[in-house]
């Protein structure tokens, strides 16, 4: 059985779509292949609960896609981003080292300081920007300490139809106003959590760390481009730089992720981001 943590999130709403559309397509037998728990069921920040909860599901597989996302707020938040992004994943490796099952965890292209001038890779050195991004890092470590077999999948920009994400935002902000400004240095992959979510079921027997976003690599700017476009907004757009659009956490200027290690590893095709991002606004009224 397949456990989910961060049940209501981005990457946890996608798995969950997949699973229950498996299992309905599925015979009877097969009727509680996952379970998916939200934050009152499972708080990231109660290690006695994390214990309780794992030890009476006993599952095959973790996926852990709970995590302390708000990139701004943790620079006010350490202490909380450091307890769900570090000591639970570490906890919860520890259980699966223990009760015997595989933990599936997700990282950041904020593991890095955006210097780099190509993709960065698996081996690349991490050195991350801002709170966030050094509670992943962290996490990270610790998890491999605790359990080696982990697999670690970093990605980067996700977003889907449901949840708080970049493409919403612009959507929103549409239905309120003429005129936009969005920051066209700061270039990256966008990943669509349906796509990540189908990668990580085909993925669940690797371990170590991969890489994975969507194909192709943009701008906040482009992606603000695209989603007008494909949506036929009325909003004028306007590139500025990161400098002029102050934020509490320091962003990597450049956070491509290479993805061929998962690639060769899955024989995978991943779709192009304007792809995706397609599939993901005919959902969106
Ligand atoms: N979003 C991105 O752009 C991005 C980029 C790179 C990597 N990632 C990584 O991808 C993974 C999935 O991200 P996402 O975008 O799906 O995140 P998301 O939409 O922000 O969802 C986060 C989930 O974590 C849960 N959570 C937060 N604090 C918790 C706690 N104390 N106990 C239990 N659950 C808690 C939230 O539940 P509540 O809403 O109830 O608090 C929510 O379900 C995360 O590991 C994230 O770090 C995300």
């Amino acid at each position: 059985m397949i456990v989910v943590t961060g049940a209501t999130g981005q990457l946890g709403f996608e798995l969950r779509r997949i699973l229950n559309n498996a299992v309905s397509g599925h015979s009877r037998g097969d009727s509680k292949p996952a379970i998916f728990l939200d934050s009152k069921a499972l708080n990231l920040r109660n290690p006695e609960q994390i214990k309780n909860v794992l030890a009476d599901l006993r599952p095959t597989v973790l996926i852990n896609a709970a995590a302390y996302t708000q990139v701004d707020k943790a620079e006010s938040e350490p202490e909380i981003a450091q307890e769900v992004n570090v000591n639970a994943p570490a906890h919860m490796a520890r259980l699966a080292h223990d009760l015997g099952f595989r933990f599936i965890h997700i990282s950041t292209d904020y593991v890095f300081d955006g210097r780099a001038r190509e993709p960065y890779t698996e081996d690349s050195p991490i050195s991350p920007q801002n709170i966030y991004g050094q509670t992943k890092a962290t996490g990270e470590r610790a998890v491999l300490e605790a359990l080696p077999s982990a697999l670690i999948v970093r990605t980067s920009w996700v977003y889907s139809s449901h949840g708080h994400n970049f493409v919403k935002t612009v959507l929103r902000l549409a239905k309120e106003r003429k005129y936009l400004r969005v920051v066209f240095d700061q270039v990256g992959s966008l990943t669509y959590a349906h796509d990540l979510a189908q990668t990580l079921l085909r993925a669940r027997d690797l371990s170590g760390i991969y890489h994975f976003s969507n194909e192709g690599v943009s701008s906040w700017y482009d992606v603000a481009c695209a989603v007008k476009r494909l949506k036929n907004l009325s909003l004028e757009i306007e590139p500025i730089l990161t400098r002029d659009y102050p934020t509490p956490a320091k962003r990597p200027l450049y956070s491509v992720l290479d993805k061929s290690k998962l690639k060769s590893a899955l024989n995978l095709k991943i779709p192009h981001w304007m792809e995706s991002l397609e599939k993901c606004l005919k959902e969106i009224s």
